[in-house]
């Protein structure tokens, strides 16, 4: 194999010898195992690293736990997870368990070279807080096999990623990141295969560098990457998107209520009226339903978070941020008359209901459906 320069830093390159945990999600990779463990073996000598291996292994039962206790090392620990399974909720396991201030996350299956592990733990050093080991900057590339739809796959699915962030390769499972970035991440909640871009987005990091890697084809075993987890990734985009774009996507699902509200009211007016209700009773009952089912569905999706308020009390100060927003929007409005008299009227009650829904969205947001403080996702280890 030939060694590119770039992806080995000679020994007096390393300043500093940080001990550094290394985190490998596992199903089913007992073969894989004795090549793994050799490869960071040769290089823990070569670079006097002190090491320390995570293998979260979901309960293979294919002989890798009594492999780790009868031939790794002592800097091999292998856990089993019975309980949530999936290999990102693996990795964020391995990450909260290590110990050491470096964390370096890789594949089982040999696909990622070791080699290229002291150029990302440089890479860290000299100031990026994560550091990809990456098929698609210059210098990387992958086995020539891939066939055109595994690799526009692979291209689409990077290409998504772009709001969160500029990497080349953010789908990559070969990263590095420091222990004092991860421990500030709020709320993970990592699904499917991406869990590098969940810690992108989750923990800030702004600075995200990449070291070019061959990525090898696995020998031994078979990928787990199912079309189901590709569907799994849609839905950890989405969550991302409503985890950056918070305020905005609240807002947005708070106008479109709003809006459900007014097709709400006049359904129900007209309904009274066929049923022979009187005009004003109509008028009033439609206000009324559009109330509880804007109040019902911006518990429930809206806001869905709060619940540290108990049910009537939210809706008590639904009913009092909507009459504030219905003081305001009507106040606007005449006011904007009594300055411009030349005004369309309907032009003026426009602007009223834009400042009314802004300041209803903000009373919504920071009073009715008050969330507690976010919980910290890393309680901190023992
Ligand atoms: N604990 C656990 N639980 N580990 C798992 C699970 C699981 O459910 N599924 C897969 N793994 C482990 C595998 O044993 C392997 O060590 C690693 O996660 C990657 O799984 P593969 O099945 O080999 O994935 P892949 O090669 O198709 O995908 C890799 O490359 C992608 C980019 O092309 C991964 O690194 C992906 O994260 C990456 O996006
Ligand atoms: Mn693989």
């Amino acid at each position: 194999m030939t060694r590119s320069p770039s992806t080995e830093p000679r020994l007096a390159d390393v300043r500093v010898i940080t001990p550094i945990s290394i985190v490998v999600p596992t199903f089913r990779e007992r073969e894989n195992l004795p090549e793994l463990v050799a490869g960071l073996d040769e290089l823990r000598a070569r670079y006097g690293l002190t090491l320390e291996l995570l293998i979260m292994d979901d309960d293979s039962r294919d002989g890798s736990e009594a492999w780790v206790q009868e031939h790794a090392p002592d800097w091999v620990r292998l856990v089993v997870r019975r309980e949530t399974r999936g290999l990102s909720p693996a990795v964020v396991d391995g990450l909260r368990l290590a110990k050491h201030p470096v964390l370096v996350v890789m594949d089982a299956d040999l696909s990622h070279p070791p080699s290229a592990i002291p150029a990302m733990i440089l890479a860290l050093e000299s100031g990026q807080d994560f550091v990809i080991g990456s098929r698609y900057v210059r210098g990387g590339s992958t086995d020539d096999d891939w066939g055109f739809f595994r690799w526009l796959n692979s291209r689409v699915a990077t290409l998504l990623a772009r709001p969160f962030t500029d990497a080349k390769d953010p789908m990559a499972g070969f990263f590095a990141l420091r222990r004092t970035d991860f421990d500030r991440a709020f709320s993970l909640d990592p699904i499917g295969y991406k869990v590098g871009l969940e810690l992108i987005v989750k923990c800030r990091l702004g600075n995200v560098g990449e070291v070019p890697i061959h990525f090898s084809d696995r020998i031994h075993g078979e990928s787990k990457l199912t079309f189901k987890e590709q569907l799994n990734y849609l839905r950890h985009l989405g969550r991302l998107f409503a985890h950056r774009y918070a305020t905005w996507s609240q807002f947005t699902q708070f106008a479109l209520v709003g809006l459900s509200g007014v097709f709400v009211n006049l359904g129900v007016v007209t309904l009274l009226l066929v049923l022979g209700a009187q005009a004003t009773a109509a008028l009033a009952g439609g206000i009324l339903v559009s109330i509880v089912s804007n109040f019902l569905l911006n518990r429930s999706f809206t806001f869905a978070r709060a619940r540290a308020t108990g049910i009537f009390t939210q809706f008590l100060r639904f009913c009092m941020a909507s009459s504030v927003a219905a003081t305001l929007q009507f106040g606007v409005a005449a006011s904007l008359l009594a300055v411009l008299p030349e005004l369309l009227p309907q032009l003026a009650a426009l602007v009223g209901v834009g400042a009314g829904m802004i300041v209803n969205f903000l009373v919504n947001r920071f009073f009715v459906f008050k969330q507690e403080h976010p919980v910290r996702s890393n309680p901190p280890r023992d």
